[in-house]
């Protein structure tokens, strides 16, 4: 009808701010970081502007960084040397391990930091892949009990909550009852639950090498357990069975072409939801930047409302950092 106007609700900034359905906050924010051996050493990543690996030392200075910042969670990954690799992955749970001194690295440097090391065998496979291989296939079992050894160890670090960004069936179950058994009742479970095999995963893979091997014998791609982009049903499915095998909190990956699962799972469970920006978003997103085709931070803070927008909790962003700025200005 002729009164109703919708405009009358944008006539300025406070109005807006009045009727606003949902806000962002550095509170939201987990910021993934690389890790490499050695001392005061950092390499920039060329398909991700703004973002390193650093050595242990350096990685610490960042968190502390962070922190002062207002982003209070990490996501942990290494970039591990090839020497250290094999088909079972057991450099993953190494006591001394590049990931278990990063660990004990932050949490002695910044107590409060929320931890969350990645649990998945990719970066210490010799074939890149996230399970161990056998007879040409991934094999889901085995690997579930050197995600479960993984958690442990990373538990015994420090870590506050595992993320286990594997796909295998029944990982959080095995996770869920060997932490439990070993004691670790508090450290938490975010579960990649719904991944699904994506081509924005590209400039990840190259920061850390972990791209699945060029060879006949093995998977060319992660398709036999990541899942299908056609499909958003089975995301449900996934869902549902890492809530009934006791997952903490849920996560949706990639993240800007994914709205519409983060959405429908949204309204399907209570539990916190994560959703994970991922390198290739990062690296569109800058890449236009760079060319002066889009503004870098208003697009930055767009598209992370938009992820609370459809029903987020939290987000993993190599953009944390710089929208945490944005934020204190
Ligand atoms: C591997 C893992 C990947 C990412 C996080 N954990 C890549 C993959 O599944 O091949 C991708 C993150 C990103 O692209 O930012 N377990």
């Amino acid at each position: 009808m002729i009164y109703s106007r919708n405009r009358r609700l944008r006539v300025n900034e406070s109005m807006r701010g009045l009727v606003k359905e949902c806000s962002l906050s550095t509170d939201d924010f987990v910021m993934p970081i690389f890790v490499m051996e050695g001392d005061n050493k950092e390499e920039a990543i060329s398909s991700m502007p703004g973002i390193f690996r650093r050595s242990v030392d350096l990685t610490v200075k960042e968190c502390k960084e962070l922190f002062s910042l207002g982003v209070k969670a990490v996501n942990l990954y290494m970039k591990v040397s090839e020497d250290l690799k094999d088909n079972t992955g057991k450099e993953a749970w190494n006591k001394n391990g590049l990931m278990q001194n990063t660990i004990k690295a932050i949490k002695d440097a910044v107590p409060e930091m929320i931890i969350m090391p990645d649990v998945a065998l990719d970066p210490y496979s010799i074939y890149g892949h996230d399970g161990i291989i056998e007879n040409g296939k991934v094999i889901n079992d085995a690997t579930n009990d050197a995600l479960a050894r993984m958690s442990v160890s990373h538990a015994e670090a420090g870590a506050d909550i595992v993320a286990p960004s594997d796909m295998m069936d029944g990982r959080v179950l095995a996770i869920r009852e060997a932490l439990e058994q070993s004691g670790f009742h508090d450290v938490g479970i975010l579960s990649y639950a719904a991944k699904y095999a994506s081509s924005f995963y590209g400039p990840f893979r190259s920061a850390l090498d972990s791209a699945p091997k060029d060879d006949l014998e093995i998977p060319k791609d992660k398709k036999t357990y990541q899942m299908d982009f056609h499909n958003s049903r089975e995301a449900l499915n996934e869902v549902y069975k890492d809530v009934e095998e006791g997952a903490d909190i849920i996560m949706i990956k990639p993240g800007l072409p994914y709205l519409d699962i983060v959405a429908k799972v949204r309204e399907a469970i209570d539990l916190p939801i994560a959703v994970y920006n991922v390198s290739g978003e990062y690296a569109m997103l800058k890449a236009a930047a760079q060319n002066g085709w889009l503004d870098n931070d208003k697009a930055i803070i767009e598209s992370l409302t938009c992820f609370k927008r459809a029903g987020a909790d939290m987000i993993f962003t190599y953009a944390a950092k710089e929208a945490a700025i944005l934020l204190n200005k």
